[in-house]
């Protein structure tokens, strides 16, 4: 079907069209939230090995959420390096907008969504940054081509002309070929500590079951609870 992106009707159209949780197109499971294990961390473990096992695209993708110095939001996707008990880690350049907002305010939402079951995961908290000999660790066991994005830098920053990125790319690409651990300085690893995570199980008749896990007074262990959908 082809659809000419001017025409607002044929969005209209085109949305009216979409359905989520459609019974006839994804089976959903079914979600107890009498089996929710006592940490999130376990959960999310299990979420996501379920999610790679379904075949859901790309599921180490995520939305990030920071605020700017004005306490405005802004949100972009990011590859989430990994999950223990220090938090959920992403990495970037610490001079981005992000992580220039994350200096200013360092705190941050993630967001998850698996489609093909259904299920979204939220998680919140203060963020930090680690060291620069782990930042730099977590990038040297990434590919060439994530060495390359990063050395080519300017992340943020206007772009004179698309020439200019070729140009910079080009010579990033044969640095980092050449000189697997290159040093990148501005490249961090950060970690989101979570105050709260919650696991959305979707349902096609709109029951949707939604467990939220927060830290309990002084952070000893984790107050699980359900919430209306
Ligand atoms: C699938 C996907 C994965 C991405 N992963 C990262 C990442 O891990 N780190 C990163 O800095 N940018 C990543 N980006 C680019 C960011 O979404 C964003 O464009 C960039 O970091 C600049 O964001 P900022 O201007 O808000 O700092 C990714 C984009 C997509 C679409």
């Amino acid at each position: 079907m082809t659809t000419d992106p001017t025409d607002t009707t044929d969005l209209a159209v085109l949305l009216r069209s979409l359905r989520v949780w459609d019974p006839e197109i994804t089976e959903l499971p079914v979600f107890d939230p009498a089996t929710a294990p006592a940490d999130p961390l376990a959960l999310f473990t299990a979420w996501f090995a379920d999610a790679v096992t379904a075949g859901q695209p790309e599921p180490h993708t995520m939305s990030l959420a920071t605020s700017d110095a004005s306490g405005l939001p802004d949100v972009r996707t990011v590859m989430l390096h990994g999950a223990d008990r220090e938090g959920w880690a992403f990495a970037t350049h610490a001079s981005s907008a992000k992580g220039r907002q994350l200096t200013a305010r360092p705190y941050a939402a993630l967001g998850f969504y698996w489609p093909v079951l259904g299920r979204q995961v939220r998680v919140r908290g203060p963020v930090t940054a680690a060291p620069a000999t782990e930042s730099a660790a977590d990038l040297h066991a990434r590919s060439t081509g994530a060495l390359a994005a990063a050395l080519t830098g300017h992340q943020s920053e206007v772009l004179p002309s698309y020439d200019d990125l070729e140009h910079a790319s080009r010579a990033a690409w044969e640095r980092a070929r050449r000189e697997p651990d290159a040093p990148v300085p501005t490249w961090t690893l950060y970690r989101v500590r979570p105050d709260a995570v919650e696991f959305f199980q979707g349902d096609g008749e709109r029951r949707h079951v939604r467990v939220r896990y927060r830290r309990g007074e002084g952070g000893a262990g984790w107050v699980r609870e359900l919430l209306w959908p």
